[in-house]
């Protein structure tokens, strides 16, 4: 909308000047934004409403000038200058469709040097630098491509996880609306790496301006010459697709992925067989989240060293930690592991968007734990989020304040397994159902004591019983809710440990 105001007032005044469709720079609260480039640097200027187009360029605003919306150099902002951006360095800096720009920015240099030091070095690199899988289990990428390397398969894949389906979540989005060529040639790198030729992107339908971006930048990647029989002029063949997923989030799961990918109803399939030996079509396939691909092409290109020194204990490189809810300064936030939660919500977040005293934070979406203030000393590592009965997720933090009730978020807990089961195992399928029911009942007074007993009892059977994370952590909510919170469910202690 706002890019079309502009590029419409350039039309009627005869301006000169370009508009690039840059994505986002992580700062949401300063959203919609423009960047003007100007002799000195560019310069931002947000949020940015429908209708001020035109006052800003009277302003003077294509030279720089003062206006109420300018905000300066985004480098020169607190949020964006405590950041250690790697994989997200040319987000929002670069013309996401230009080719030219994304190799002007160290774009294909990774690739390059995948492809001269072949397999087994690439995977040595990938392991090597610690990295772990970016969608939440926090699996060691290299040794998922290991795995794949030397399993038989007529056929091999690499599949993107972009069906990002947390809440709070929207670093896969930024990438790829953001920097595409970037998970694309993360891809073909795993292609290398593995002798997969064919990617798959599996993309959530609510994201379209990442589908078109993300399409039209495979069409020009395959133009040049980066993706197709000759991958930039050597023996490796490599094409990747988009699929359009349908919604559910269960599909974020990677085998009901698989399962939507092959044409089924997206169900979750047992494990083992475990997808690097036969995943899609029963190829050994790598199935990677987005980020984690879109790591690798950083990690090639400068060698592992520069990112493993970062981070703190198994938790190595950085993680794009994403801040929403009711927050002040809300967005996207790379860093190494290491900060505190408390650090990350009050000082880079600011706290509360209403001001108000911050009670509790989701960590890793819907099925991520809820940190009371007197854990916020915990720091931001798989490692020590497991200690506290909690996971990092896919780093997505969702900030409530004092006004939030813990007793309708543990039903909410509930409720959202219950819609979302795929139905496969009885724990989630009926679990999710009796738990809705009996927080029902908790809420209306009935015999609180009692039903909380039983709602932590259910929580150890979905917990242990169920066949996917779904139904396995929608306990980490709740049990969390209740030992964290007790005064929000009838000040009732909790019994099971
Ligand atoms: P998992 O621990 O079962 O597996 C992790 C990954 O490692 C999988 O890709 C698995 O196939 C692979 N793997 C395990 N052992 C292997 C081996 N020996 N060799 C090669 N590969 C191996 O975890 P799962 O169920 O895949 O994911 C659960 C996580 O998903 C949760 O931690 C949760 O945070 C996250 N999640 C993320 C969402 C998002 O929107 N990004 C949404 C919902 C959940
Ligand atoms: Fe399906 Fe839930 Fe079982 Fe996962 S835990 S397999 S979503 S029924």
């Amino acid at each position: 909308m706002i890019a079309e105001e502009f590029a419409q007032l350039k039309a009627e005044r005869g301006l000169s000047f370009e508009i690039v469709r840059n994505g986002s720079r992580g700062l949401a609260w300063l959203e919609p934004m423009i960047e003007v480039e100007t002799p000195t640097g560019r310069i931002a200027y947000g949020p940015i409403e429908s209708g001020e187009a035109g006052g800003l360029l009277d302003a003077g605003i294509l030279s720089g000038a003062g206006h109420a919306k300018r905000i300066g150099a985004v480098e020169d902002q607190p949020f964006f200058k405590r950041q250690t951006r790697m994989t997200f360095k040319r987000c929002g800096v670069i013309d996401p469709l230009s080719l030219a720009d994304y190799e002007a920015h160290g774009g294909l240099n990774g690739l390059k040097r995948a492809i001269g030091i072949g397999a087994e070095a690439i995977i040595a690199e990938i392991t090597d630098s610690g990295l772990r899988g970016r969608g939440g289990a926090g699996f060691p990428t290299g040794i998922k491509w290991k795995t794949v390397f030397e399993a038989k398969g007529a056929r091999k894949y690499i599949v993107a996880n972009a069906d990002e389906g947390d809440s709070g979540t929207f670093a896969d989005r930024m990438i790829m609306e953001g920097d595409p060529f970037c998970l694309i040639e993360g891809m073909a790198i795993a292609g290398v790496a593995t002798g997969a030729t064919k990617g798959y992107i599996y993309l959530r339908s609510e994201y379209p301006i990442a589908i078109d971006v993300m399409r039209e930048a495979i069409r020009r990647a395959k133009d040049a010459g980066v993706l197709g029989d000759s991958v930039l002029g050597s023996s490796h063949a490599f094409d990747i697709e988009v699929r359009v997923g349908a919604g559910a989030y269960v599909c974020g799961e990677e085998t009901s992925l698989l399962d939507s990918l092959e044409g089924k109803r997206g169900q979750v399939r047992f494990k083992p067989p475990l997808p690097a030996l036969q995943g899609l079509f029963g190829m050994p396939t790598v199935i990677n989240n987005v980020i984690s691909l879109a790591s690798t092409p950083e990690i090639v290109a400068e060698g592992a060293e520069s990112y493993k020194t970062l981070g703190m204990g198994r938790s190595r490189g950085t993680i794009p930690i994403q801040l929403g809810g009711n927050v002040k300064h809300g967005g996207l936030f790379e860093a190494p592991f290491g900060m505190t939660l408390g650090e990350i919500v009050e000082e880079i977040g600011g706290g509360t968007a209403s001001g108000r005293p911050v009670r509790a934070v989701q960590v890793g979406g819907p099925l991520g734990a809820y940190f009371p203030v007197s854990l916020f000393d915990t720091p931001f590592d798989y490692e020590a989020f497991a200690a506290k009965d909690g996971l990092i997720g896919h780093a997505g933090i969702v900030v409530f304040d004092d006004t939030v009730d813990m007793m309708h978020q543990a039903r909410f807990a509930f409720e959202f397994c219950a819609i979302e089961s795929c139905g496969k195992c009885t724990p989630c399928r009926v679990g999710a159902v009796r738990g809705f029911e009996t927080m029902e009942k908790i809420i209306d007074g009935e015999k609180p004591a009692d039903n909380l007993a039983l709602v932590e009892d259910l929580c150890n059977t979905m917990k242990f019983g169920s066949l996917c994370a779904l139904g396995g952590f929608t306990p980490y909510p709740v049990m969390s809710a209740i030992r964290h919170f007790p005064e929000d469910f009838h000040g009732e202690p909790m019994k099971v440990a």
